[in-house]
């Protein structure tokens, strides 16, 4: 299964994930991450990422479309892939259409968590991220047993660079105006589906599992 998870900053993407890779073991990509990642080794791709991330304005396409072509080359991508926070254009959705057909692939589910940017803003100024394994937390909506400590792998807590309120607001700007129309570029292929990002994190991972068992 071909999955994509759209929704803006904090709608929760991450959080499913990692509850999808789990349930249905198909790899987790996400360009958000790997940005990160390349920055944590300090490479050129890192580094160039870091200026837009902390701004809160998307990577240029060229180079998100460059890193996502060579994912999918590897191996663990052939029985299916959950896609977060990618394609964020509509010029990264053509160019992910093409890529996927020059390899006889296809996307089977687009879903979308939706939340209301009042709570968005909540939920990105209180997050925690683990330093290790990655794992999202939140210090009102969703704490870690103890503070400041992963329950997952012990690691340590962070705050994202970019979860201030001036970068959120942009942001979340950024989403209205680049992202939000890929809504009814989905809309119009038939795979679009929504989900109530607003329920707990079970619920909206129950509903997330049903439109995928439905497919
Ligand atoms: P990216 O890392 O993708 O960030 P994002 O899209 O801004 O989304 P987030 O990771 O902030 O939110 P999320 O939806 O994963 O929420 P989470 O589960 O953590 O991208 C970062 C930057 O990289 C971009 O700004 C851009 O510069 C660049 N980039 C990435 N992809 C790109 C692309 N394709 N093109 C160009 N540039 C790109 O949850 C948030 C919080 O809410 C957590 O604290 C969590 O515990 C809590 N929470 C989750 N679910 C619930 C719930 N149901 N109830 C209560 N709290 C909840
Ligand atoms: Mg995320």
């Amino acid at each position: 299964m071909n999955i994509i998870f759209m929704g803006p900053p904090g709608a929760g993407k991450g959080t499913q994930s990692d509850f999808i890779i789990e349930k249905y073991h198909i790899p987790h990509i996400a360009t958000g991450d790997m940005f990160r990642a390349a920055l944590k080794n300090e490479t050129a791709l890192g580094l160039e990422a870091k200026k837009y991330m902390d701004a809160g304005k998307l990577v240029p396409d060229e180079v998100t479309i460059n890193i996502v072509k060579e994912r999918l080359q590897e191996d663990d991508t052939k029985d299916g892939f959950l896609f977060d926070g990618f394609p964020r254009t509509i010029a990264q959705a053509k160019a992910l259409d093409e890529m996927l057909s020059g390899m006889n692939r296809n996307i089977d589910l687009v879903i979308n968590i939706d939340v209301p940017f009042d709570t968005l803003l909540k939920r990105l100024s209180g997050r925690r991220i683990c330093k290790s394994c990655g794992a999202s937390y939140h210090v009102e909506f969703n704490p870690s047993k103890v503070e400041g400590v992963c329950d997952k792998c012990g690691g340590e807590l962070y705050t994202r660079s970019d979860d201030n309120e001036e970068s959120a607001r942009v942001r979340l700007e950024t989403y209205t105006n680049e992202t939000k129309p890929l809504i009814a570029y989905y809309q119009e292929k038939g795979l679009y589906h929504e989900v109530n990002g607003l329920q707990s994190v079970e619920d909206v991972f129950n509903d997330i599992a049903k439109i995928i068992e439905g497919k």
